[in-house]
């Protein structure tokens, strides 16, 4: 943990979150998320096994890293650091893979065959407890924008995972049939523009994204990309840094890992909302939500794998266009 977050929790005051899109709000009288001034994001724990998966999940994470580096330090204190690379790693977060075999992948170091997946999470700081909640603290990802556009975009075809509850799974499927989720494998679930014209945010709201109609969807993704300063969809979704390339980055790290399922997660887009420039938007791709995060039993994600790939290639379709084709 950072010292400053140290410092943070002894004296934690906390503020709403303006920057919020979608999931749990204020606005909606439910416990909606918190930030500090030292650029960190603090997400209610919700009851049950969501809290709970949640939690498990950034301190498996934390847990990993920790223990391949306090493996590093012992090498080097015994002078045998790198002399098992590639078998060696951290032993308790060696895997079997599905055939039963530690494949080579699975003996590479964790931090080194999720190196996508560590960037594109919030780095986890602890848990916190404030106003009788139970916060995870995270980095604030939208910390360095100084006008963040963000969008929040659902991934996977399906909500639900077998294990659920019958009711729980009967309303996902309700939902995902309702949305493009189940059409288009994935459901823009909030989103807010930074419109330089009017010097204010362009806000989704959670009726309009949840009534978005398939094809609608182009529409509301040039949207995102319209800054009315000059930015054009190439800039935001093209490009070796922009969204298409980093989401690839990140459906090759899914095409490979056998360690997680994903349901529910979201990817966020975010990018600098008052800028005339590419090359200032800095547009960023991270990775949210893990309340319904499992261990993987060996097999690939599949629904989240064909989600992010339908989603790169509406993005695909989505960047050659103008904003012409946006007036709605
Ligand atoms: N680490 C973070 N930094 C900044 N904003 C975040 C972060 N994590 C989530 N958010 C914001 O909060 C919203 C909801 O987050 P999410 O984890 O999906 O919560 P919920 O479980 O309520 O759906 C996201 O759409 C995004 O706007
Ligand atoms: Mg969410």
């Amino acid at each position: 943990m950072s010292t400053v977050f140290e410092r943070a929790k002894e004296e934690l005051t906390l503020r709403p979150c303006k920057h919020q899109v979608a999931g749990h709000l204020f606005e909606e009288g439910k416990a909606g998320s918190l930030v500090d001034d030292a650029g960190h994001f603090y997400k209610p724990l919700q009851g049950g096994p969501r809290g709970r998966r949640e939690r498990e999940f950034y301190e498996r994470i934390q847990g990993e890293v920790a223990a391949e580096a306090a493996e590093r330090l012992v090498s080097c204190a015994n002078g045998t650091v790198g002399a098992a690379a590639g078998d060696a790693g951290v032993s308790g977060s060696r895997r079997k893979s599905w055939d039963g075999e530690p494949d080579r992948r699975q003996r590479a170091p964790f931090t080194a065959r999720n190196a996508m997946l560590l960037r594109a999470i919030p780095t986890f700081l602890g848990v916190v407890e404030a106003g009788g909640r139970q916060l995870v603290a995270l980095e604030d990802v939208a910390r360095h924008y100084r006008r963040p556009s963000i969008c929040d975009i659902k991934v996977g075809f399906r909500t639900w995972y077998p294990n659920g509850d019958a009711a729980y799974i009967q309303r996902c499927q309700l939902k995902d049939a309702a949305t493009t989720q189940s059409t288009l494998g994935f459901k823009i679930c909030g989103m807010q523009v930074y419109r330089q014209c009017q010097r204010g945010y362009w806000r989704a709201s959670k009726r309009w994204c949840k009534e978005l109609p398939p094809e609608g969807v182009n529409k509301a993704l040039l949207r995102f990309a319209n800054n009315e300063a000059g930015l054009r969809p190439a800039d935001i979704y093209g490009g070796v840094r922009g969204a298409i390339a980093q989401l690839r980055d990140l459906e090759a790290w899914f095409q490979e890992q056998r360690e997680f399922y994903f349901y529910s997660s979201s990817v966020l887009l975010i990018y600098e909302g008052d800028v005339a420039d590419a090359a200032d938007a800095r547009l960023s791709v991270r990775l949210v939500d893990f309340a319904h995060t499992f261990a993987s039993d060996g097999k690939k994600d599949a629904n989240f794998l064909a989600g992010l790939r339908a989603l790169i290639k509406a993005l695909q379709g989505v960047v050659r266009m103008d904003f012409h084709d946006s007036l709605m």
